[in-house]
């Protein structure tokens, strides 16, 4: 006799009860909308608990107060302000007292300034933050494909903290124990920066850092050998991809239809966005946060060594458009929306707590080479390649 039979069929029956009532097993209620023509699948779910959460982290902090533009400027009146020259004294003053709140709201003024002498340049957050005021102008101005009119500030990524709660580094671990372990091929973990996926951990730095093309689809059913790209590259980019959805709080049907992955003329318009979005955060890291390396103190760094660099999440923190596209912008035009100077010192003689004034040398603005990764605006926009072989 199958003595199995009523086993399995109890079994059965015991999974399929626990499944309706058993704790955690539930679906959260799902907040579903469609995004594309009925019968293709473009739809975007959204985890309603969730969403309310959200909403109470992404309220936008008011100016402290409306800044007079009038008056002398900055330069004049302060030792050693090398960027925000041009703002009027309470522009500055407003500005700083923003930066306070948006950066540093617990330690204050402290933070960035020894409090006996605010021209200094000895505390290494101080000069980290100036890199970041020409950073975030440089998003402004020179981004707008990406963030158009609501464009970023300080609270974009910082929300009240001196390091954003989401950023990325180089993540090794766990290394093998030996050389009988097994290679694992940077995969098999929990990748944290790959959205919570089993993919390879380390994508980021070849497509957020460095400029490695995003392109894996073959537009043939049959190999014709234009396409070098192996599982190995289908995997990173599938990583890089959970990075982005996650980081925005969507799925993959916001950007593509999933029919034609590769193709940009039946992707949504977000998928546009999403491509100037890539080449900023390159420009970003590559320009900015990684030139910072010799300024940052060891503790604030990654177990490799590098800085923490920005990815989709530092500024949309699980939102489709960061601080649910509402615009801080206007209160701080003269500070963030234009550019002040551009010029970059040197920041390898930088001597934490010795340091007076951090400069770049006299007539060297002219001449400071762009890193050769760097990635500018100018790049030209993806109007329905040809093909997306290799
Ligand atoms: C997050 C870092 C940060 C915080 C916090 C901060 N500052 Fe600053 N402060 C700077 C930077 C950077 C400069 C230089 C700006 C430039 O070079 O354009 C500066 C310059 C100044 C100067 C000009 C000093 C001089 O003579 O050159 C004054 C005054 C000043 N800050 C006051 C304040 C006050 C008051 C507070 C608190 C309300 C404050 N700052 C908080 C970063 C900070
Ligand atoms: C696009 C995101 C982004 C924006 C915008 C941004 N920051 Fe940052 N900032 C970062 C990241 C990421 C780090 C951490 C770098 C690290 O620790 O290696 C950081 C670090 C800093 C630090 C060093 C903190 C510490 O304790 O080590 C200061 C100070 C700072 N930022 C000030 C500012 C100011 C002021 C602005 C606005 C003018 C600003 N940031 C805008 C992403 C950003
Ligand atoms: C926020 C928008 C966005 C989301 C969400 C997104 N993608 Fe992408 N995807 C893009 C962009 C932009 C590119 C092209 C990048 C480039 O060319 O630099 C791309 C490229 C790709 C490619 C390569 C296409 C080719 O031509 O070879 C694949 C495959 C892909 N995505 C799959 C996915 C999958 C799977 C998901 C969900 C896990 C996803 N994407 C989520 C924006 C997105
Ligand atoms: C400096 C902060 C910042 C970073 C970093 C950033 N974004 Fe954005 N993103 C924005 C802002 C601001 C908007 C809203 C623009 C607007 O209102 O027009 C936006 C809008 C978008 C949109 C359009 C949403 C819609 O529904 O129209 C997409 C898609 C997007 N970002 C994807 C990305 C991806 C992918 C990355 C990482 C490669 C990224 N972003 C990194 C600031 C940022």
């Amino acid at each position: 006799m199958k003595l199995w039979i009523p086993f399995a069929v109890s079994a059965g029956t015991l999974l399929t009860i626990a499944s309706f009532v058993g704790a955690g097993w539930d679906a959260p209620p799902v907040e579903t909308t469609q995004t594309g023509f009925r019968g293709t699948g473009m739809y975007i779910h959204r985890d309603v608990e969730k969403q309310e959460a959200l909403k109470v982290a992404n309220v936008v902090p008011p100016a402290p107060w409306q800044a007079d533009p009038s008056g002398d400027k900055a330069r004049d009146l302060y030792e050693n302000v090398q960027v925000l020259g041009d703002l009027s004294d309470d522009q500055f003053n407003q500005f700083m007292a923003s930066i306070t709140e948006w950066v540093a709201p617990e330690a204050g003024c402290n933070y960035c300034h020894n409090p006996e002498n605010l021209a200094s340049d000895e505390l290494y957050q101080k000069v980290v933050a100036r890199r970041m005021i020409q950073m975030t102008q440089a998003i402004n101005v020179d981004w707008k494909a990406h963030v158009g009119a609501t464009g970023a500030t300080c609270y974009t990524c910082h929300r009240g903290q001196g390091i954003p709660t989401n950023y990325w580094y180089e993540d090794k671990e766990p290394k093998p124990a030996g050389n009988m372990t097994q290679n694992r091929q940077g995969q098999n973990v929990v990748a944290k920066f790959g959205g919570g996926s089993s993919l390879p951990q380390n994508v980021l730095k070849d497509y957020l850092l460095d400029t490695k093309p995003i392109r894996v689809h073959s537009t043939t059913a049959l190999p014709t050998g234009t396409n070098t790209a192996t599982t190995k590259e289908t995997e990173a980019t599938w990583s890089l991809m959970m990075h982005m959805s996650e980081s925005l709080g969507v799925n993959c049907t916001t950007c593509h239809n999933s029919r034609a992955f590769n193709d940009w003329d039946q992707s949504p318009p977000q998928r546009v966005t999403a491509w100037h979005g890539i080449r900023m955060v390159r420009d970003i890291n590559a320009n900015y946060v990684q030139g910072l390396t010799p300024v940052f103190p060891d503790h604030r760094k990654g177990p490799e060594g590098d800085v923490f660099k920005v990815g989709c999440a530092t500024c949309h923190a699980g939102v489709q458009k960061p601080l649910y596209g509402v615009s801080m912008l206007q209160d701080y035009v003269d500070a963030l929306a234009k550019k002040g100077p551009t010029a970059v010192p040197d920041y390898t003689t930088y001597q934490p707590g010795t340091t007076q004034k951090m400069a770049p040398a006299e007539q060297s603005s002219a001449i400071l080479p762009k890193p050769a990764t760097a990635q500018t605006a100018e790049a030209v926009l993806p109007t329905a390649p040809a093909t997306s072989d290799n």
